[in-house]
């Protein structure tokens, strides 16, 4: 075999080349994290140079240098706080780079491995944390008073943020006296998640405003590492912190009378007796399995969590055998960190797409190159809507920070501004729908555009069809989301009046539609051509236009031209109409298209009793909403929903305090109990009937 190739006389090397890049870039990244605060690169990045360095220097111990970003943990304090020298140094844990079940495992062998046990001794016993996605704090108290708080800065000296840290409502000033003479707690400082989001829209309003200097936070942890490393203590206080120890520094030891403690499990608990808050989300884990059985729960109750965790810390229990495994380089043996996928990536903007919704909202997407983030791969990521794509200001090849936090859609955090490729133009909503080609509007105190193409939009077609079908509405018995798929992607149906022109050879024609199904299918559609004017108006799928809405359209119309041909002004005199209804009648009938479809219905057969119209009829139940429950003596439900509505009354659903009668029956349950509740008069049938035949 031939001998290795000895490459540590060689600088320039390719692992010594990579390692100098890789010594500036850290360094440079470490600078604007921890003293600017304001990191240019998400930390799943950060982290990985860092691993690919510390791998390096493993591979190449000739290529490990005192002053790596390795070997110290966090960045120079400032120059403004006072500099504090840790008593005992601030350890920084080592991460399991596995974030699979399996690194819980790993660890249990190292640890039992270095602790010489064999595979028929007991197993360890672990207390397991979550890893709180703050900055670690060192808190002093002298004679049950707190005399002094430290960031960790590099493990050593750290940075005196005691004005800060006094205004976090969850760390105790004073102690009980029970707490010994001198303690130390080591714990981190976090911002909870909605604490931030209230922060970041107070920012927002601050910017929208002129003020000038104000930013918004990427997350939450650095909105927390601004607020403890803010010079200014009176900014400090409106940033709300919060705080969970998780371990001890110096304390007074048990021959002075200070505790003596043989497990951290132990610790924890008294550090909770004496005030602290300490995360119900710690427990003890006996062996291997229960610590992947840990990893894979507090996995799954990540996302609602009231705050962000990065992964979960398993720490050997005993302090006995915390002290056999010692230290490797100001990382115990003792304990490891083990973490998620990263929620954050970074990756390019290929194109920004503007999509249409199923009910006709425009959505911008930024299509970006591929990134594996929140545990899948990446290609797209919602702008929601013109506001936000224009607040975060996200162009065509930006680099962007993307994030993905459990099945919710992954979103644009923020745009790199520095390296925007020069000339980027800004994004703006197109004016017409990209499907369609019909106008976009957006209505006042909307966020959203929407296209007004209606039935003739493609995008919004198979909607249109299901909700046209549905039992409320027409009611074609049958005709659900699988067929609908097929009919309009296999070009037999594009507009509502297609439905009807369906005949049998084409039906058959389709997966799984034996001659039977094909048949019944035109059985429905033939049934469905008789309906009512309100159904007929509800099918048609027009925004705002709900059930109630088309009864009172039909109602006070009578027609369908009437109601095609009335006027804003002349919608508003409906009942329960107002002025956001009325513009969205207007603008549907406005389009020539929906004119279209409804005059091909009407061509192909569907039909219903027209009325006369009937203003505003003062009916002995108008203006009342009604709740009905449990079982009636003489009538079925629906049928009481019938008789309330006919004379005037509205039936809704829940029980609210807009309800001004709950009809209820034996039996009636929990809308029973809202109703006394909230005050709402419960009646009877008997006192029904006296109401619909005029009594008050
Ligand atoms: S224990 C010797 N426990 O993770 C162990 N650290 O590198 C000292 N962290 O920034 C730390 N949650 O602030 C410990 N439950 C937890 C933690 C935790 C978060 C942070 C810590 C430090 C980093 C460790």
């Amino acid at each position: 075999m031939a001998p290795a190739e000895d490459t540590s006389d060689r600088p320039d090397d390719a692992d010594a080349a990579r390692a100098r890049w890789l010594h500036e870039t850290l360094h440079r990244h470490a600078h604007q994290y921890y003293v600017l605060d304001d990191p240019l690169i998400p930390d799943a990045q950060y982290d990985q140079l860092f691993q690919e360095l510390q791998a390096i220097e493993q591979r190449r111990p000739d290529l490990l240098r005192p002053d790596s970003p390795t070997q110290r943990v966090g960045g120079k304090p400032l120059a403004q706080f006072a500099p504090v020298r840790h008593a005992v140094p601030m350890l920084s844990i080592r991460t399991e780079t596995d974030t699979l079940a399996s690194g819980a495992e790993a660890f249990d062998a190292r640890v039992r491995r270095e602790l010489g046990l064999g595979p028929d001794a007991p197993a360890v016993d672990y207390v397991a944390e979550p890893k709180f996605d703050g900055l670690a704090m060192s808190l002093r108290y002298v004679d049950q008073v707190l005399v002094q708080a430290a960031t960790r800065g590099d493990g050593e000296t750290g940075e005196d943020v005691t004005q800060n840290i006094r205004t976090i409502g969850q760390i105790p000033l004073r102690l009980p006296p029970q707490a010994p003479a001198l303690l130390e707690v080591r714990g981190e400082v976090y911002m909870r998640r909605d604490d931030f989001e209230r922060l970041n829209a107070g920012q927002r309003d601050k910017i929208a405003a002129g003020a000038k200097g104000e930013k918004t936070f990427v997350n939450p942890r650095n909105a927390a590492a601004g607020a403890v490393r803010q010079l200014d203590p009176a900014i400090a206080r409106q940033r709300p912190l919060s705080f969970f120890a998780y371990g001890l520094g110096e304390v007074t030891p048990p021959e002075q009378g200070g505790p003596a403690f043989s497990e951290h499990f132990a610790i924890l608990q008294r550090l909770r007796a004496w005030g602290f808050p300490v995360s119900d989300l710690v427990e003890m884990a006996r062996g291997a399995q229960a610590l992947v059985d840990y990893h894979r729960r507090v996995g799954a109750l990540r996302d609602s969590l009231g705050f962000d965790i990065d992964g979960v810390v398993y720490k050997v229990d005993r302090i006995a055998l915390q002290q056999r495994l010692g230290f490797v380089s100001r990382e115990p043996r003792w304990a490891v960190a083990h973490k998620y996928p990263a929620q954050e990536q970074v990756t390019t903007v290929l194109g920004i797409e503007v999509q249409v919704g199923r009910t006709g909202k425009l959505t911008p997407v930024a299509k970006l190159a591929p990134v594996f983030v929140g545990g899948v791969t990446v290609t797209n990521a919602t702008l929601h809507n013109e506001d936000e794509a224009r607040r975060k200001d996200v162009r065509v090849g930006d680099t962007v920070v993307v994030r993905r936090a459990g099945d919710v859609i992954p979103e644009v955090v923020s745009v790199m501004a520095d390296k925007r490729v020069a000339g980027a133009p800004q994004f703006s909503m197109p004016r017409r729908c990209p499907v369609c080609g019909s106008e976009a509007v957006r209505e006042e105190d909307e966020a959203d555009y929407r296209c007004t193409g209606g039935l003739f939009c493609g995008a919004q077609r198979k909607q249109a069809i299901l909700h046209f079908a549905q039992r409320r509405a027409v009611e074609i018995e049958g005709l659900g989301e699988k067929l609908v798929d097929q009919l309009v992607d296999g070009q037999l149906i594009r507009t509502l009046p297609d439905l009807y022109r369906l005949g049998l050879a084409a039906l058959t024609g389709l997966d799984r539609m034996a001659d039977k199904s094909a048949r019944n299918l035109l059985d429905a559609l033939e049934r469905s051509k008789q309906t009512t004017l309100p159904r007929f108006l509800f099918g048609l799928g027009i925004r705002h236009v709900g059930e109630a809405t088309a009864k009172e359209l039909a109602r006070h119309f009578g027609k369908l031209d009437a109601i095609m041909d009335a006027t804003e002004e002349q919608y508003l005199e409906v009942d329960d109409v107002g002025p956001i209804v009325a513009r969205s009648l207007h603008q549907f009938f406005a389009q020539p298209h929906n004119r279209e479809v409804v005059e091909q219905l009407r061509a192909c057969g569907v039909t219903w009793q027209e009325g006369e119209p009937a203003p505003r009829a003062v009916l002995p139940l108008s203006g009342k909403t009604f709740v009905v429950t449990g079982t009636l003596p003489s009538m079925g439900r629906e049928q009481a929903k019938a008789l309330i509505e006919a004379a005037g009354g509205k039936v809704a659903g829940s029980v609210s305090k807009k309800t001004d009668f709950l009809l209820a029956g034996a039996e009636a349950g929990s809308k029973l109990d809202k109703a006394l509740a909230l005050g709402v008069p419960v009646i009877d049938e008997t006192r029904l009937q006296e109401m619909l035949d005029g009594g008050a």
